[in-house]
């Protein structure tokens, strides 16, 4: 194969401002379809950007097309997972924005779909694809920080619920709130980075004390669609606990809206060597040299991790590269998540 058609379902916000922008830089990929439930997004995003691609409105029908090789995924997180297991069966390759479903059932049922099929699983990681991630990676595949134990992660937001009333804050839609949709970019990031080590158990709280509020707004406000009297039934913070098979534990914070002094994104992990601080995609690393504190301040360009993750996909289909993302990955994460909700729920910890 030296060229991947893709059809794209759910023409929004991702879609628009990301994946088709990357696929347009990638001359090895043409995008044949569109479907939205809502037609005349479609209908726009083909006029847009291929006159000759075709529109539906159900998935179903797309992923049943025979000029499709892979489907990419732009929807609310509840159809992630159905969505994805209909394409891996009618034997196209699939990329899924995060997070990978909204429970760990429907994380364990893209697996399997993917092992039964053959067909390539892949979830947006995007984090991990920017240049401070890569760095830190190869730093401590190297050996370089020596055992990490411990760390922190967490986006913390001041202002920015996105899309208030509408599919982001309704759970049955999006899983949850603020852990679900931006604890699965940090965790992953901070989880990759040490290694990949299994969870065996969480504790967390959750809380919700601005739906019923009028707090101002933020760029993230933008993301999905608003809705006057909408719903809002999940946490806006989560504050968690997660230990590791290997002795390793991590200390995790999100918010999509907390009084605090500014927003943050971070992962911090500490090493018997080094340790790293990785805030809003810059790099610091701790550690000593003959007796010396020292401090790395590596300096990057900006990178587009959402371009670079799509531009893998595409390495892993056509050069037949090393996945950098697995669904075991991903299924461990959403167990992670899930567990969380049930630890705040009652109160207790809980083993996985
Ligand atoms: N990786 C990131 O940095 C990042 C950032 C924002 C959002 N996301 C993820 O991207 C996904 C989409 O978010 P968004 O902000 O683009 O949302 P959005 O609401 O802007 O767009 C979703 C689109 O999907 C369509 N849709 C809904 N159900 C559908 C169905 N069953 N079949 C076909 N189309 C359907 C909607 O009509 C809408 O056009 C979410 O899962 C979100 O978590 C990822």
């Amino acid at each position: 194969m030296d060229k991947i058609r893709i059809g794209m379902v759910g023409c929004g916000g991702m879609c628009n401002g990301a994946h088709v922008p990357a696929y347009l830089k990638d001359e090895r990929v043409e995008l044949v379809a569109f479907c939205d439930i809502v037609e005349s997004r479609a209908v726009k995003a083909k006029e847009t950007y291929n006159p000759q691609a075709k529109t539906y409105v159900d998935f179903n029908d797309l992923v049943a097309d025979e000029n499709i090789d892979a489907v990419d995924i732009c929807t609310p997180n509840y159809w992630h997972s159905r969505i994805a297991v209909a394409a891996l069966k009618a034997g196209k390759h699939v990329f899924c924005e995060k997070p990978d479903a909204v429970s760990p059932e429907e994380a364990l049922k893209m697996k399997k779909a993917s092992e039964e099929s053959g067909k390539l699983l892949m979830v947006m990681r995007n984090n991990r694809f920017v240049d401070a991630s890569k760095y830190a990676k190869r730093f401590i595949d190297e050996g370089k920080a020596g055992d990490l134990y411990t760390g922190r992660c967490g986006w913390i937001r001041r202002r920015g619920i996105p899309g208030k009333g509408g599919w982001f804050t309704t759970k049955e839609l999006s899983g949850g709130g603020p852990l679900i949709d931006l604890g699965v970019h940090m965790i992953d990031l901070a989880v990759w980075l040490m290694g990949n080590p299994t969870p065996v158990s969480v504790s967390g709280s959750t809380y919700c004390k601005f739906a019923e509020t009028d707090i101002s707004n933020s760029e993230h406000s933008n993301f999905g669609e608003k809705q006057v009297d909408g719903i809002f039934d999940v946490e806006d913070l989560a504050i968690g606990f997660i230990r590791f098979d290997n002795g390793a534990c991590l200390q995790i914070e999100f918010s999509w809206a907390s009084n605090i002094e500014s927003e943050a994104a971070f992962v911090e992990l500490r090493g018997t060597k080094a340790g790293f601080s990785w805030k809003n995609g810059n790099l610091k690393i701790f550690s000593e040299d003959d007796g010396v504190l020292t401090d790395i301040n590596p300096v990057f360009d900006k990178s587009n991790g959402h371009q670079n993750n799509l531009k893998h996909f595409i390495d892993v289909l056509i050069d037949g590269c090393e996945p950098i993302y697995k669904p075991q990955q991903g299924l461990d994460m959403i167990k992670i998540l899930n567990a969380i909700y049930q630890s705040a729920a009652s109160g207790l910890e809980v083993r996985l």
